[in-house]
């Protein structure tokens, strides 16, 4: 018995050694946990800024109806309002003023903020001289404070789209949107639906100006955060199917100007229009750039 307990204690040791190493290359670089300073470190009028700017994140469509056309809020995209790795808001006060291409110009974080009111939230711009806007601010200088480069660590410089998607099934997709058990979490639309994940379509979702109205950027999103807790286990062709179908339901039109000024636009807005020719087969997924051929 005693020999082989000795025998076993090194084994073990080399065996768990080995696991924590892997986790370390997995795990990159930060504990999310200790990347933010503690609030006492700030004065009790900024503490009152910062906690108003994250309530705006985690309630925007309860405290900010006027503005917001749908039934999110910000953290019904950027996980934990933004305190995660997943569309982080850490080190965010480093990106701006940056070019847009959707603009055709640099864009100052205010405005990249309202971008989010006009496409993902199917609102209205706030006010960029407000306290809403200040608040707003405020909470992503208090995430970002220990950050002084746009690039200090790589979770921050993820593009949150997919270079090629495979072509996706639509049928395959409401399929694997049921194993998934998505709706388990997502209530389709309407107050009868269970609503504990945001609408993923219909009258309460993002419109089709949204990032996530790209398949690229939607198959990536799915990719890589969904399901939420198990980001990563679904198969690059199990996201397409799914985006696909996602996006070949009806959400709102964004009514702005579109942008790309300068003709550059990704193409892979999936707008009514597009929706429209690809029930009709007047165009196929693989026309669209980001889709790769069969
Ligand atoms: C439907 C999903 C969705 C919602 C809701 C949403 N966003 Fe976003 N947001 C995105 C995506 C996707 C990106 C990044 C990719 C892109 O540019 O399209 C992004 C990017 C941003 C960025 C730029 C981040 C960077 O690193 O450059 C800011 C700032 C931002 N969002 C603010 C907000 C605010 C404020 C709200 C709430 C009022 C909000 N977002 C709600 C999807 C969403
Ligand atoms: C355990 C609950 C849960 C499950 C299961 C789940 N999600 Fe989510 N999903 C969320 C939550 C919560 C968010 C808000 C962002 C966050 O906290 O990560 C979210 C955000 C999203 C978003 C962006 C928000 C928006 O307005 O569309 C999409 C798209 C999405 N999920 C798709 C899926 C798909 C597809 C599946 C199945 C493969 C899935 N989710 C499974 C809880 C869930």
């Amino acid at each position: 018995m005693k020999i082989k307990f000795i025998l076993l204690v090194p084994a073990l040791l080399i065996f768990l050694g080995a696991c924590s190493n892997d986790e370390a290359s997995i795990e990159e670089e930060v504990d999310m946990s200790t990347i933010r300073p503690p609030l006492s470190e700030f004065s009790e009028a900024e503490q009152e800024k910062i906690k108003y700017g994250e309530k705006l994140n985690t309630d925007t469509h309860l405290l900010l109806p006027e503005n917001v056309g749908n039934n999110l809020s910000c953290v019904s995209c950027h996980a934990g309002a933004g305190r995660t790795k997943d569309l982080t808001f850490v080190g965010v006060t480093e990106k701006y003023p940056k070019y847009m291409a959707r603009a055709g110009k640099e864009v100052s974080l205010e405005e990249r903020i309202n971008g989010c009111f006009s496409r993902s939230m199917n609102g209205k711009p706030i006010d960029p001289e407000s306290e809403e806007m200040e608040a707003f601010i405020s909470y992503y200088e208090y995430l970002s404070k220990d950050i002084d480069s746009p690039d200090q660590y790589e979770f921050m410089t993820v593009q949150h789209t997919a270079e090629s998607v495979p072509a996706p099934n639509v049928e395959q997709g409401a399929q694997d949107l049921a194993r998934y058990n998505c709706l388990s979490c997502h209530g389709q639309s309407g107050p009868e639906a269970a609503n504990t994940g945001p609408a993923l379509w219909g009258p309460d979702s993002f419109n089709d100006g949204a990032g996530l109205s790209r398949i690229s950027k939607l198959q990536y999103y799915i990719k890589n955060y969904m399901p939420k807790g198990e980001g990563g286990t679904l198969s690059e062709q199990e996201a397409s199917n799914i985006a696909a179908y996602i996006l070949m339901q009806d959400r709102p039109e964004f009514e702005g100007e579109r942008g790309f000024p300068n003709g550059d636009g990704p193409g892979d807005y999936i707008t009514k229009e597009k929706r429209e020719a690809l029930k009709e087969n007047l165009m196929d997924w693989t026309d669209f750039k980001q889709v790769e051929a069969e």
